[in-house]
């Protein structure tokens, strides 16, 4: 086995090391060395500037301490608008790429740290693969993976590399989850027992084109898959409330898929009954429900909504022996303490308390970014975490396993509905890593 100069075995170092929670790169990338530095810029490099690379480009760009030296995107206009928003801000003119496999390029340069991106999903394994055998951190937007063979191929490298990728799951920072952390880690749900939690948002006009052509969340979603295809959003806060990958694992999942309804409805809505992909025969059920037993007992029901005419609703209930939380009611009910029996109490009472100390420190410029102010503190966790070398709070473990969702839940509902077990990204490091503190680094 390989060893780094400071004599420790890659893979043994962060077998050592990922219960502590802290690891540190290999001493053969001296520019990640470097970053023990923490005056020192942290330079990133983006790979797809579409709607969400872009809007996190401008996220990372309200954060001190932070160059963004690279650019990729294979629509040319969109590099030079993300290079003219680099320069607005002060900064110099990032190079641009424009080369299908120009992430390459960019994980080579000696001037970027940590590579973002936000391709679409294809392209993130192979992105954040590049990266680590570069020697670079890596982001990516979600899923990380598509599949078994993705999933290990992102944990091995990150494991053989000693890069690790964080996924920036930015619905793990919104507000009323991370207070809910902040509650559960003050034990006032007692005993947990039970989480439900789903992506309930009807992204029909981000599948279909203006024209009522399939873009490319049809083709990865829908067309040809079924099972719950977005699954992070929704398990990534649970995950992290229910000790996921760090004294608690999921053990297996059963799920099952509405009929197809919504796309063909949709189409022939707006461009007409004759149009082809109002008549086409999509894998995807309108709406999907898995269930999903952990190796502490927590249950966990999980939804995939997304094509039916509906309000967001993400859900993000939790209980346990002591009360219950409701997401979608934005309330709560605690035995001991809530004044009337059975009844819900309006959240604000606890807002003082157990705001989460990052939403207290940064609440006020955060709301300014996306997704209630979400994009910010996950943009920020990652590049501090470079920053500091510190261990990314969404790590390859987590990524893989929310990640895998989409192909385990798909697994089932082809087999009616038959139990699938998670594979084990951690093998077995789960049961000594620690639970996730509430500030990260
Ligand atoms: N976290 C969130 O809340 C959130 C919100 C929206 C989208 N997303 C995720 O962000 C990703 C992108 O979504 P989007 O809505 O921005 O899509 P988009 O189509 O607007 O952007 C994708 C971009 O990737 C570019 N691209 C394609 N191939 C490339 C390549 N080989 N090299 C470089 N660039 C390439 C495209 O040209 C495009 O500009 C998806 O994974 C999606 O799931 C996350």
């Amino acid at each position: 086995m390989k060893t780094t100069s400071r004599g420790f075995s890659r893979r043994g170092f962060i077998k050592a090391t990922a219960g502590a929670g802290v690891y540190l790169a290999s001493a053969k990338y001296s520019n990640m060395f470097a970053m023990s530095n923490p005056e020192r810029p942290v330079r990133l490099g983006f790979v797809g500037v579409g709607s969400r690379g872009t809007s996190m480009l401008q996220t990372a760009l309200m954060l001190e301490g932070v160059e963004i030296t690279a650019i990729s995107d294979i629509v040319p206009e969109r590099v030079e608008r993300a290079q003219q928003l680099v320069m607005e801000s002060g900064q110099p003119k990032p190079k641009g790429f424009t080369g299908e496999e120009d992430y390459k390029k960019i994980a080579d340069l000696t001037n970027v740290d940590a590579v973002f991106t936000a391709t679409p999903w294809s392209l993130h394994t192979p992105v954040m693969v590049a990266t680590m055998k570069a020697g670079k951190y890596g982001g990516t937007e979600m899923p990380a993976c598509d599949g078994y063979e993705e999933a290990w191929e992102l944990v091995e490298t990150a494991e053989q590399t000693g890069m690790h990728c964080m996924l920036l799951e930015n619905y793990a920072y919104m507000r009323n989850v991370m207070m809910v952390l902040n509650m559960v880690r003050h034990g006032l749900f007692g005993e947990l027992t039970h989480c439900e939690t789903g992506y309930q948002h009807d992204v029909r006009y981000a599948t279909i084109g203006d024209q009522g052509e399939l873009l490319w969340r049809a083709h990865e979603r829908y067309l040809h898959h079924t099972g719950n295809r977005y699954p992070t959003h929704a398990i990534g806060p649970v995950s992290q409330w229910i000790d996921i990958n760090r004294g608690n694992k999921f053990e297996y999942l059963v799920s099952m898929s509405s009929r197809s309804l919504g796309l063909n409805h949709y189409v022939a809505k707006n461009y007409g009954a004759d149009h082809p992909n109002a008549k086409r025969q999509y894998k995807a059920g309108d709406v999907n429900c898995t269930l999903i037993q952990t190796a502490n007992g927590i249950t966990v029901t999980l939804y995939y909504d997304s094509l039916s005419p509906r309000p967001v609703d993400f859900i993000y209930r939790i209980q346990g022996t002591k009360g219950i939380y409701s997401g979608t009611l934005d309330k709560i009910y605690l035995e001991d303490t809530s004044p009337v029996p059975h009844q819900w109490e309006d959240i604000e009472k606890y807002v003082e308390e157990y705001d989460h100390p990052l939403w207290k420190k940064y609440g006020d410029i955060a709301v300014q970014t996306g997704h209630g102010g979400s994009d910010y503190l996950c943009m920020r966790d990652f590049v501090e975490a470079i920053r500091h070398q510190a261990a990314f709070p969404i790590d390859v473990y987590d990524a893989a396993t929310w990640s895998i969702i989409t192909k385990l839940t798909e697994e089932s509902v082809l087999n009616k509905s038959k139990p699938v077990d998670f594979p084990d990204f951690t093998r077995s490091k789960w049961r000594e890593r620690k639970p996730l503190p509430i500030v990260n680094s």
